[in-house]
Parts: structure tokens; sequence; C-alpha cells
């Protein structure tokens, strides 16, 4: 087996493991009314992969993608839509990056604004991510922007003046019929105020920063075992 092919079987171990670690997490709170926010990407489909297990301890789950939900339909688990589902006590999905201080970067998957939506009326947000995803700052992993189809040149334009470079992310469309522009190399220093200002500009639907919203557990999958951690009472 290639060094590569190696270093990816590992990194998908280690994703196992915190899905496995996500539904640890989550098992000793489950009841027959509890409805469960799930994410998009590879490490959160392990997570529905195992949650199928459980599917008789939980009423349902939202769906943060049209792929997820059909996951989640594959294991026998209910999806509903979030505006019938109320606040759901957990979201559990996966990131492209975090920091320390529990800022993301999402959206390599294209999933990024309706992730936002379900992670916004979730009570905790529980991020499970290899090693590999924590990061000092923000902005090595192409940070996505999803854009109205009319509006994407226009974007562009505008994130250029921020010292961007957006990429168009052809061939894809999201589950709202929107574009992605993936910004390169664009290194954020303030997550906070990057993700208002991308935020504010007509055209954008949402940006793939997740800060003022960010994880409140990381269950990191390290060489070491999984290491769990809250976010800081001061960033809250
Ligand atoms: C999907 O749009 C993303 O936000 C994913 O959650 C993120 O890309 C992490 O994906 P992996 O678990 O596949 O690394």
């Amino acid at each position: 087996m290639s060094a590569r092919s190696n270093a990816a079987q590992r990194q998908n171990q280690l994703k196992q493991a915190v899905a496995d670690a996500a539904i640890d997490e989550i098992a000793p709170h489950l009841a027959a009314d509890t409805i469960i926010g799930v994410g998009t990407g590879s490490t959160a489909t392990l997570f529905i992969k195992a949650l199928g297990k459980l599917k008789d301890r939980f009423a349902a789950a939202v769906a943060s993608s049209d792929a997820s939900a059909e996951l989640l339909k594959a294991e026998g688990i209910d999806v509903v839509d979030l505006n019938s589902a109320g606040t759901l006590p957990f979201y559990v999905d996966g990131a492209d990056e975090i920091t320390p201080d529990f800022a993301m970067i999402k959206g390599g998957g294209a999933a990024l604004t309706r992730e936002k939506i379900v992670a916004a009326g979730s009570t905790t947000f529980i991020c499970i991510a290899d090693g590999s995803k924590l990061v000092d700052t923000l902005g090595q992993f192409p940070l996505p922007v999803e854009v109205i189809p009319m509006a994407r040149s226009y974007v562009a334009r505008e994130l250029v003046k921020l010292g961007a470079n957006p990429i168009y992310r052809e061939g894809v469309t999201t589950d709202n019929g929107n574009q992605i522009l993936d910004l390169y190399n664009f290194m954020i220093e303030d997550p906070v105020a990057m993700e208002d200002t991308l935020n504010g500009i007509t055209g954008v639907v949402c940006n793939g920063l997740f800060a003022h919203r960010g994880a409140d557990i990381l269950l990191l999958g390290r060489e070491d075992g999984v290491v769990r951690s809250e976010r800081r009472a001061s960033n809250a």
C-alpha cells in the first residue's frame, strides 16, 4: 500500500473514531421525542451509519443536505423538516478547518447554508473532526461562498476588492439552487468580522465561516485517541 493510501486509511479510522465518540456523547440524552441535527460530508456519513444502530431510541433527524437525508433514510431514520422540529438538542457535523476557539470553515461539500441553518437551530454543535482539521488560522482550506447565480460575477469582483481570489466551483449547484465561489489562500485573522463582511455583499446567500456560531464541543481524532473539549466561556 502506498504512503498516500496509508494516510487516507488512517484518516478514515480517525473519522470513524470521532463519529463513534459523538454517538457516546449523545446516547445518554436520547429520548423517544428527540430530534437530532445531522451534518454532511465523509465524517458525518460515518456518524449517520453509527446512528442507525440507535434508531429506535430517538424520534427523527433533521438533515443539512439532500445527500444526508438519503443516507439517514437508508438507515431507517425518519427525516423531518426543521420547521416542524423546534429547537434541536444537538447538531453533529464535521469541519474543513477548526481553530482552538472553535471557529470553523465548512462547506467543502457545498452544504454550508443548510448546515449553518440547522446549527443555528440547535442548542449544542458537536464538531467531529480528524486531527488534520485543527489549525491556528483559518484559510488554508478554500473558503466557500454561496451566491445567487445572477450575482456571481458581481460578488466575485467585490471579493477581489477584499484581497480574495474567488474561483467558481464549476458544475456544482447547491441544494438551494445556487452557486459556489471558493476563496483560495485567504487567511482569516478575524473570523467573526469576516463572516459579517462577506454576508454584507449583495448576492451572497451564506459563507462557510462558522464563527458567530462556532462549535460548542469538539471531538478531535488524534493519533493518541479522541480528545474532547468544550468551547471556552469567553467565546460563548
Ligand atoms: C459539507 O458541506 C462540509 O461542511 C463538511 O462538513 C466538511 O466539508 C467536512 O467534511 P469531511 O467530513 O468530509 O471532511
